[in-house]
């Protein structure tokens, strides 16, 4: 089985195929930072016109590279959701006139869901659900339990803003680019962990929630009262940043303890972090957990997380997902398990 995956949620242009047998024989990814970079954040519009004019040639060298003809895909799996709704229909009506065109079935497939999906795609030894997953996103942060494909269980999320964004918006404050999640990391590693002290939000109240935008306005602050942010940017990330990590650590430390549950799935884009990925390696530990991460590639927006869904939703018994269309919100609490 022969599956096409078409990312176009947001500024990545993913294209992607996964065969049952061979795996991943194609991952191409157009990234539009460039783009967008100069107004530091993702303008909405120019996204979608980007899609348009990659998403069809992108293809062609996905079928190029797994030297296939298009008439030997047996379905075609696109992002239709979260995102952004331009950018979504620019996918989803590339691959459900294509499905038409080839007489295969389309799958509809929630974004979040993919990045949940991503760590298994290498075929990780014991990696099977039920699991919890942290999905940490530019859009998203959630604490899952995934007790089969499509019956997700959200723990917690964030109040207000996702980790990611957190990490975007501290960036532009600083004067630094986008996205900020990897350059905040790269700068925090030389900052000094005792020049400030930041707050870490929601650690004291019992449940599983998070909430990053108190942290923002502290970080704000701070700069605001300085005198010279030069001097500070790199402290101030690593400030930022240790928050994150103590935060992050704790809510995923209470999540293994309250449900049992002793296997961590980390995904999305944040999940690259290493600082991150370090001290959720060591909570597990000492809670005699696994904890598992996608490959770095699949860390942040691909088509091979979509590909790869599309295949378990196919191989467990979906035929077509008559979805007209993408839906911008589309909480993963509101899945479904494959719906032959
Ligand atoms: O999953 P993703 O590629 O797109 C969404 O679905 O949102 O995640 C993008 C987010 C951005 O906010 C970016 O700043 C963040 O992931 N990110 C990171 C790192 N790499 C990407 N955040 C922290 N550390 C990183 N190394
Ligand atoms: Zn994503």
């Amino acid at each position: 089985m022969k599956i096409l995956g078409i990312e176009t949620s947001c500024d990545e242009t993913g294209v992607a195929i996964y065969d049952s047998e061979r795996g991943l024989l194609a991952d191409i990814l157009f990234s539009q930072v460039k783009t967008h970079a100069k107004y530091g954040g993702v303008v909405p519009e120019l996204a979608s016109r980007d899609h348009i004019r990659k998403v069809g040639s992108l293809m062609e060298d996905a079928l190029e590279k797994a030297d296939l003809d298009v008439k030997a895909l047996d379905g075609i799996a696109y992002t239709a959701g979260p995102g952004l709704a331009g950018a979504l229909l620019v996918g989803a009506g590339f691959a459900r006139s294509l499905a038409w065109a080839l007489d295969v079935p389309s799958l509809a497939i929630n974004h979040m869901e993919g990045h949940l999906l991503a760590s298994m795609l290498d075929g990780r030894e014991g990696l099977e659900m039920p699991f919890l997953a942290l999905l940490v996103s530019g859009g998203h942060t959630l604490l899952v339990h995934a007790r089969s494909l499509g019956e997700y269980e959200i723990l917690g999320e964030s109040l207000d803003d996702a980790v990611g964004e957190a990490f975007d918006k501290v960036s532009k404050m600083l004067g630094l680019g986008y996205p900020g999640g990897p350059i905040v990391e790269a700068l925090a590693k030389e900052g000094d962990s005792s020049a400030f002290t930041f707050p870490r939000p929601m650690i004291n109240r019992p449940g599983l929630d998070f909430s990053f935008s108190g942290l923002k306005t502290h970080v704000m602050t701070t700069i605001t009262n300085l005198r010279d942010i030069e001097l500070n940017r790199a402290d101030i990330c690593r400030a930022f940043s240790d928050s994150v990590v103590d935060v992050l650590s704790v809510k995923c430390r209470r999540a293994i303890e309250q449900t049992g549950v002793r296997k961590l799935v980390v995904a999305g884009g944040v999940s690259a972090n290493k600082a991150i990925k370090r001290r959720l390696e060591s909570v597990c530990q000492d809670l005699a957990s696994e904890v598992f991460f996608p490959s770095m590639q699949f860390t942040t927006d691909n088509g091979a997380m979509i590909a790869f869904a599309g295949y378990c939703r196919m191989v467990a018994g979906e035929s077509d997902t008559l979805e007209d269309q993408v839906k911008a919100r589309w909480p993963l609490s509101e899945m479904s398990p494959p719906m032959p």
